[in-house]
């Protein structure tokens, strides 16, 4: 037997938005509502929240990713993004979806959810992922035209359309791609004749990075985003 909150947090819920959820009627156990976080409940019930079973064992966290650490479980000299969970969650087998480069910085998506994170980072998905870019020099329309038709880079690699939102700034823009290569951005701009100052992820698919969470920070994912996440095709 265990509590029933702690039950939720195991599926990934953090223990104030599981408390919430308890006592506002939403979960039920074995199709019956129960509204006190501390019931005791046996391994084999069914817990739902708004009628959906849990998916125990799935646990999902979103990382403001500071530059400076390695998206990596483990690594002999560098510090990785799962240095910078709490010691519960590194036992937990969790991984980052995707990577980053060391000096880049924003959104990382860390679960154990593995169907999860084969469809967002399988080539055959091309899932968006929107990046803030500052290059070294100005972007142009041409450039935005460009990406736009699809880069083919020096190594003969052809990019999938991209798109370049222009911001005021004009060496600053909004880069959404659907393709994860290595170095992506830095050898796009590169084509381009740039150089990547900063490099931050802002979102990938339905999720987009919270802005209340400083570099290095982390948190669950609501339920919603869970569900939106799983559900996206
Ligand atoms: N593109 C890059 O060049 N680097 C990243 O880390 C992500 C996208």
């Amino acid at each position: 037997m265990e509590r029933l909150d702690k039950r939720l947090s195991a599926a990934g819920f953090s223990r104030k938005e599981a408390g919430a959820c308890i006592r506002t009627g939403r979960v039920t156990v074995d199709g019956t509502v129960v509204t006190a976080p501390e019931r005791r409940v046996e391994e084999t019930a069914i817990v739902a929240v708004d009628g959906a079973p849990l998916r125990t064992g799935c646990c999902y966290v979103m990382l403001h990713k500071p530059a400076g650490v390695v998206t990596a479980t483990e690594d002999a000299r560098e510090r990785t993004v799962l240095d910078l969970l709490p010691e519960e969650l590194r036992r937990r087998g969790l991984f980052p979806v995707g990577r980053l480069d060391k000096d880049v910085t924003g959104l990382v998506l860390l679960t154990d959810d593995g169907p999860l994170g084969h469809k967002l980072t399988s080539p055959r998905h091309h899932v968006d992922k929107v990046y803030e870019v500052t290059v070294d020099g100005v972007l142009t329309e041409e450039d935005r035209q460009a990406l736009a038709d699809g880069l083919k880079l020096g190594d003969g690699l052809q990019c999938l359309p991209a798109e370049l939102r222009l911001t005021d700034g004009l060496d600053t823009a909004l880069l959404t791609i659907r393709e994860g290569k290595f170095h992506q951005v830095k050898r796009m701009m590169a084509c381009l004749g740039k150089s990547v100052k900063t490099l931050k992820r802002l979102s990938m698919g339905s999720l987009t990075l919270d802005e209340g969470l400083k570099p290095g920070e982390w948190r669950y994912l609501t339920a919603e985003e869970r569900e939106t996440l799983v559900k996206s095709d």
